[in-house]
């Protein structure tokens, strides 16, 4: 579904991203996790042609797409949730959702129409909020709000920048599993997460970003019984 070789990203003389290989199988869900400025928004941004990589390849769904822009990158099925969420806070929830499906409209309305009710489905809270101003919003329902106008681009990758930022564990129980079910309908997902424990409990298989680089990347049980990763991420240095 996604491939990544060798990428690279630069802000200037910044090199964010050093040299980056990641894959993302159809179907699975994976995970990327690592401490504050070690470039997994940056690589994310790359993958979902927010910026142009500084060198590597990404392949997506069968094609080079390396350069391609975002409008290009969300018409071949790459939908992105970033980081902050990013609704149009003084828009309603409806329209908000509404432009999620920009790339579909005049062409698959009826489409449109059964992806709404079901992402108002998955999301009911949204559903009572309907004409409710997006800026309005608890951050737990921004958050909801930001997936679910990503999955009205009907995506085959969803891609996701901190899920969990500045959001309660209460929310992140209702949050989670609505990952894990769409998955199992067959989603791919790329999760970013801060939270390693939640992460790492939740996908397949995780990488370990630090410096701009994978350090570290497996099937997510094993990733989390390594000693970086409880020394570093899981906070039980005793265990380690
Ligand atoms: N627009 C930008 N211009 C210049 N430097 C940037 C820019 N965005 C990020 N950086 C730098 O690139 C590095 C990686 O940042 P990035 O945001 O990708 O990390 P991150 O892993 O997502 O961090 P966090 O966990 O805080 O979200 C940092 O050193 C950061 O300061
Ligand atoms: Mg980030």
């Amino acid at each position: 579904m996604l491939s990544l070789s060798g990428v690279r990203v630069a802000y200037g003389r910044i090199e964010a991203v050093r040299g980056v290989d990641l894959t993302v199988g159809a179907g699975e869900f994976v995970g990327v996790v690592g401490s504050n400025g070690a470039g997994k928004t940056s690589l994310m941004r790359a993958i979902a042609g927010v910026v142009r990589p500084a060198g590597g390849t990404i392949r997506f769904d069968g094609a080079d797409v390396t350069g391609r822009k975002s409008h290009e990158m969300v018409a071949r099925g790459l939908a992105m949730v970033p980081e902050g969420r990013m609704v149009f806070a003084d828009q309603t929830v409806r329209d908000n959702l509404i432009l999620g499906s920009y790339t579909r409209i005049g062409r698959d309305d009826p489409g449109i129409a059964a992806d709404m009710d079901k992402v108002l489905g998955l999301f009911p809270r949204l559903a009572e909020r309907i004409d409710q101003l997006a800026g309005t919003l608890s951050g737990g329902e921004q958050q909801m709000l930001a997936i679910a106008r990503g999955l009205l681009s009907r995506p085959k990758l969803l891609v996701i920048d901190e899920l969990s930022l500045g959001l309660a564990p209460k929310i992140l129980d209702l949050l989670f599993p609505v990952l894990t079910a769409l998955n199992r309908e067959g989603l791919s997902i790329l999760l970013v997460e801060q939270m390693a424990s939640y992460a790492l409990s939740v996908t397949a298989r995780t990488y370990v970003m630090e410096n701009g680089r994978v350090i570290l990347e497996g099937a997510s049980a094993q990733v989390a019984a390594d000693p970086r990763v409880l020394d570093a991420y899981l906070g039980r240095r005793d265990a380690a």
